[in-house]
């Protein structure tokens, strides 16, 4: 649970040759995973075009610090946190819509 890169070095200090590379442990062999990276890419890619997404604000308007605090388990969710996920523009707008609408 804590920022260690430093743990994916060898004993000696050197890079690893993938061995502790958390995608081996996610994917293994698995063939679809470069679909898999890209699918993500492009679902996050998507979500930045026409979503503003920040923390979001007390009752006073102030930004509420978001804590990088986890749920354990073999999946591991995020707990839940407050933030604000608006639409950037009227376009924007437009382009949920309509694809809600193909979805719906
Ligand atoms: C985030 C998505 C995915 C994850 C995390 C994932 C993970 C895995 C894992 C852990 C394995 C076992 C690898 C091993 O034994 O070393 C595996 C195998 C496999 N996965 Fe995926 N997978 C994903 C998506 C997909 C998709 C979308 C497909 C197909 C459309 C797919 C097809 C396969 C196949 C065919 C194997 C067997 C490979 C073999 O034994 O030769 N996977 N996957």
């Amino acid at each position: 649970m804590k920022f260690l890169p430093e743990r994916f070095l060898t004993t000696d200090g050197k890079e690893d040759e993938g061995v502790r590379d958390p995608a081996t442990a996610v994917f293994g062999i698995c063939p679809e995973r470069f679909a898999a990276y890209a699918q993500l890419w492009i679902s996050v890619a998507c979500l930045l075009m026409v979503f503003d997404i920040k923390p979001g604000v007390d009752k006073d308007g102030r930004p509420v610090a978001v804590e990088a605090v986890f749920e354990s388990g073999i999946m591991c969710h995020p707990k839940p946190f407050n933030c604000s996920i608006k639409p950037r523009s009227e376009a924007a707008k437009a382009i949920i819509k309509q694809t809600v609408g193909l979805i719906g």
